[in-house]
């Protein structure tokens, strides 16, 4: 297991518990999605995960290692890199290849290393060509790709996408969907935080989060078919399912374990 987390609490100051006995696990190269409305402590976690925010009480150990251990914090924030919502936000300079070497810097790599590894990161989200392109120029979907270039650029063994998507188009979503997606295939682990019940569909596993606490965990066809369970944790079922439940209602679909996609929809109808 590359993330082991286990009765994990947690408050702001003065606040109510955001996190309330939380625990998890990852398996190492799955794509592990959490979900859950507004607050329910999805970005809390995710801190955690990366060491932003120490441990108050439980345990948690990332890439083999105790976050509690402030010897830990930064072996930590390499092996497990951060990808947040507005891209915007996570840029530092305003030429892309020198933002992804200060990265590179920060965590003392060799100089004389820092061009190769960045032109291969750059490369490997489909940004070939954009060296010397300012950050702030290119579209939220090519930016959320050069966020991820500079997490690789470090060889992290998990990336945690803080709903990534949240603020792109279709075509953006898309985008970084994909290259979340092949990332597994290079063997590393991904944690993709978001909204979107269509986004968790496509992961290994999904951990549904409500008032800080873990409502549900299994694959997306055991945890995002659940009526209980979306309605609790204030998430739209996929249009497959709804369309599903209707056809049961009406009595047009023989019982069948709800479908998640549009091909799922028609087996059932056609059953
Ligand atoms: N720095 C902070 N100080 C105090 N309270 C905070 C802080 N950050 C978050 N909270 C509170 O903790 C709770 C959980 O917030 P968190 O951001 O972890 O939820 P979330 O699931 O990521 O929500 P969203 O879907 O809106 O991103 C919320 O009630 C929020 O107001
Ligand atoms: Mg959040």
């Amino acid at each position: 297991m590359i993330i082991e987390a286990s009765n994990l609490s947690f408050s702001y100051p003065s606040s109510a518990p955001v996190l309330e006995e939380v625990s998890f696990c990852v398996r190492e190269g799955e794509v592990f999605a959490i979900v859950g409305g507004n607050g329910s402590g999805k970005s809390t976690l995710a801190r955690h995960l990366n060491a932003l925010i120490p441990v108050q009480s439980g345990t948690l150990k990332v890439a083999g290692m105790d976050a509690s251990d402030p010897e830990n914090t930064y072996p930590i924030r390499r092996a497990c890199g951060m990808v947040f919502q507005d891209p915007n936000n996570e840029f530092v300079s305003s030429v892309a290849e020198e933002d992804i070497a200060f990265g590179l810097q920060n965590f003392n790599f060799p100089e004389d290393r820092i061009p190769q590894i960045v032109s291969r990161s750059l490369s490997s989200v489909g940004l070939a060509g954009f060296e010397r392109r300012d950050p702030h120029s290119l579209s939220g979907g090519q930016k959320q790709r050069l966020a991820i270039a500079a997490v690789l650029a470090l060889s992290p063994k998990i990336i945690v996408l803080d709903e990534a998507t949240a603020m792109l188009d279709p075509e953006g979503r898309a985008q970084v969907m994909d290259l979340a997606l092949s990332l597994k295939k290079q063997g590393i682990t991904v944690v993709m935080i978001t909204h979107f019940v269509e986004e968790a569909a496509l992961a290994d596993r999904v951990m549904v989060l409500s008032l800080g606490r873990v409502l549900a965990l299994g694959s997306p066809s055991e945890v995002l078919v659940e009526k209980e369970i979306l309605k609790k944790a204030r998430l739209c079922p996929l249009l497959p399912t709804l369309s599903y439940w209707s056809l049961l209602e009406e009595g047009l679909v023989s019982p069948s374990p709800p479908p998640l996609s549009e091909e799922g929809l028609w087996e059932a109808m056609c059953r």
